[in-house]
């Protein structure tokens, strides 16, 4: 287990989160281990956690918008229908040099620069997931009037939940958030399907339940922790003529994996497109 680096302890905020839900949750808990003091979070959460009413005995102010005044970050984590009525708002929160967040699906920085006073900073950011465990990885974008201070704010902020990226272009977060946004679902079909296949070849179905589980959370770790990339590691359990590559011809042949997954991840694209 890596200790994380403690890279907000120095931000003096206020952090505004908005929303505290599951994503938003996630963050809070890798903010407070990556250094930053209770007291200078305000969270705004009509129902408020476990984890959210402990952190407010060590001081976090609960929703307590006074507080927020001049916030040096406010990161919206509410669903993006409710954005309409939960951002204009905030407006009244932004200072200055506030860097405002938002992980909104499909809420683009025109929705946020219309609903937020003229001139704020905005980061648009799409996570996934695996955040619940610090193991995400989240695409940003800014807006021009983000500063090289307020995007490094932004990485901290979601470093705290796995890794992050940069991107230039904000068209390209519909085909972001059919790949990385949306792909956990596609990995836990896999799982599901090896499942049923197992079960078609003649295995008990909770021995191939726990196969196909192990299997592919195996694999995955096998893949972060390896410095070779996905194409290697297969490559390198793949004997000539042997089990594997009798598989492997199935899924690589003509409608195989490679065609399904890009036809998946086009739709999954064009829906994003559609909602934004
Ligand atoms: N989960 C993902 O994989 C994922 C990936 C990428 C992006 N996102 C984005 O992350 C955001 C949060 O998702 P989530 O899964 O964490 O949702 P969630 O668990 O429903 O959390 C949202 C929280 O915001 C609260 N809320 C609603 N209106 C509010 C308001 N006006 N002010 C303050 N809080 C308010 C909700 O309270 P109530 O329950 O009382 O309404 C809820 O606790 C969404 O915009 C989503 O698009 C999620």
């Amino acid at each position: 287990m890596t200790v994380p680096q403690k890279t907000l302890r120095k931000f003096s905020g206020p952090l505004l989160l908005v929303g505290a839900g599951k994503m938003g949750g996630a963050m809070l808990d890798g903010w407070i281990a990556r250094g930053l003091a209770p007291k200078r979070v305000v969270v705004i959460e009509p129902q408020p956690g476990k984890a959210v009413k402990a952190l407010a005995r060590r001081g976090l102010k609960l929703n307590s918008k006074s507080e927020a005044a001049a916030a040096g970050a406010i990161v919206i984590a509410v669903k993006p229908q409710s954005a309409p009525e939960a951002v204009p708002p905030l407006g009244a929160y932004v200072g200055k040099n506030t860097l405002v967040l938002s992980i909104m699906a499909g809420r683009t920085i025109g929705f946020l620069e219309n609903a937020l006073p003229r001139g704020t900073a905005i980061v648009r950011a799409i996570p996934n997931t695996p955040a619940a465990i610090g193991r995400g990885i989240s695409v940003m974008v800014a807006n021009a009037k983000s500063s090289a201070r307020h995007r490094k704010l932004a990485s901290d902020l979601l470093a705290a939940i796995g890794k992050v990226e940069w991107i230039s272009e904000e068209g390209l977060m519909d085909a972001v958030t059919a790949l990385s946004g949306s792909g956990p679902a596609y990995i836990f079909l896999l799982a599901e399907a090896m499942t049923k296949a197992g079960i078609a070849a003649g295995l008990p179905a909770a021995l191939a339940a726990r196969l196909s589980r192990e299997t592919v959370s195996g694999a995955g770790e096998l893949l972060h922790r390896s410095d070779l990339d996905a194409a290697t590691l297969r490559q390198n359990v793949t004997s000539p003529g042997g089990t594997t590559a009798a598989a492997l011809e199935v899924l690589m042949g003509p409608g195989g994996f490679n065609a399904l997954l890009t036809k998946a991840i086009a739709a999954a694209t064009r829906r994003s497109r559609e909602l934004g």
